[in-house]
């Protein structure tokens, strides 16, 4: 029996929703596997906005910090007219979490499900063989270049001068920033198929031409790994014309949440897709993490039961694997979701004609009900 504490910040919008049935899920396998899972439940972004006057308290941040791992919803953004100079933003909850943890290397596997290959919109034959995970560097780049104050620019400052307005964002790498993430991507591929694919814009940008290099001196360490350079909007063809070329793909920032949203569509739905952020404290049996699904809050469905909760289930499963220690409980909640995809049970957004339309909840339940012990 393990003893372990998970803090669970569910968020704004359908993050609630989502990640009580994430939550469900792992308190069913903390019965049936006979563990011990200490729940804190904490606000972040809007909702702690309204309550707490910040994006995340510090109380938040430290139970956080005492935990084995967070399991986390979606964040919500201000309306355009409000974040215009705002200095609370929900989105800094993110952040904070990513930056002062070291969440450097982000996890988003992308595997399509063969019972949904009608959702997506690319011909069933170019995703067969579809099974690719990329690694997105997520503690530093161009969402960050603000906080050096050396560097100029904050973003979302527009300031005005004599040619009009402008507004600056600095692309900072530091080679450690670079290596660490590098190395565990490499590592994952070894565990793998064994190839990786560093995406960057060398042509244009001088981190880039950096991260090419370091990936270049790093290579010869991994004998067993076959590795190759593609250019930024060359890869965003190949991920629609052949995904199945991609085993590992490992890429800074903002390339990583930009090619992310578009792989997101093999597999039908963005609602698919969990994700983890691992940092460099080791917890008890595994890395201490962050885990949430890739999508937002999406303020248009909030509270109509829409939500698909396979991306915050698959979050929990990842959460069960990296920072928990368990392997087979994490595998036992995958088999489950791809049982209840197979008996035909849908949300909306992966529906089809003849599927089984059900809402957030009945899924969660439906999957929960199908994690079993082997
Ligand atoms: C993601 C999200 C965030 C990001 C937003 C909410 C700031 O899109 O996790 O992919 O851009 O990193
Ligand atoms: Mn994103």
């Amino acid at each position: 029996m393990a003893h372990r504490t998970i803090t669970v910040l569910p968020g704004d919008g359908v993050g609630p929703e989502v990640t009580e049935q994430a939550l469900e899920v792992l308190l069913t396998v903390a019965d049936l596997y006979r563990h011990d899972f200490t729940v804190h439940r904490r606000l972040a972004g809007l909702a702690a906005i309204a309550e707490e006057g910040v994006a995340i308290s510090d109380e938040t941040f430290d139970l956080c910090a005492g935990s084995d791992a967070i399991l986390f919803g979606a964040i919500g953004s201000l309306p355009a007219e409000q974040r215009k100079n705002a200095t609370v933003r929900p989105e800094q909850a993110l952040f904070r979490l990513r930056k002062d943890f070291q969440f450097f290397a982000n996890l988003r596997p992308i595997r399509p499900s063969r019972s949904l290959y009608h959702a997506s919109p690319l011909k069933p034959e170019y995703l067969d063989g579809t099974d690719l995970i990329f690694v997105r560097e997520l503690s530093a780049g161009l969402y960050y270049g603000h906080l050096d104050a050396a560097i100029p620019g904050k973003p979302s400052e527009i300031r005005r001068t004599e040619r009009g307005e402008e507004a600056v964002d600095t692309l900072l790498y530091t080679e450690q920033e670079i290596e660490r993430v590098v190395r565990a991507a490499f590592d994952i591929a070894a565990a793998r198929r064994g190839k990786i694919t560093s995406v960057d814009k060398a042509n244009v940008l001088s981190s880039s031409i950096l991260w090419r290099r370091i990936v270049d001196r790093i290579a010869p360490d991994y004998p067993g790994v076959e590795y190759e350079h593609i250019l930024v909007d060359a890869a965003a063809m190949f991920l629609l014309r052949d995904p199945a070329r991609f085993d590992v793909v490992v890429t800074e920032n903002l390339f990583g949440d930009i090619l992310t949203d578009e792989a997101a569509m093999l597999t039908g739905s963005i609602g698919m897709i969990p994700s983890a952020s691992l940092g460099v404290r080791r917890t008890e049996a595994g890395v201490f993490g962050l885990y949430e699904p890739i999508h937002g809050s999406a303020p248009d469905i909030e509270g109509q039961d829409r939500a698909n909760p396979i991306g915050a289930v698959l979050s929990a499963a990842m959460l069960l694997r990296h920072s928990l220690g368990l392997p087979e409980e994490a595998a036992a909640v995958e088999a489950a979701v791809e049982e209840v995809l197979a008996d035909g049970f849908r949300t909306v957004d992966i529906s089809e004609d003849g599927a089984k339309l059900v809402g957030t909840r009945e899924l969660g339940k439906r999957i929960a009900t199908a994690v079993r012990r082997p």
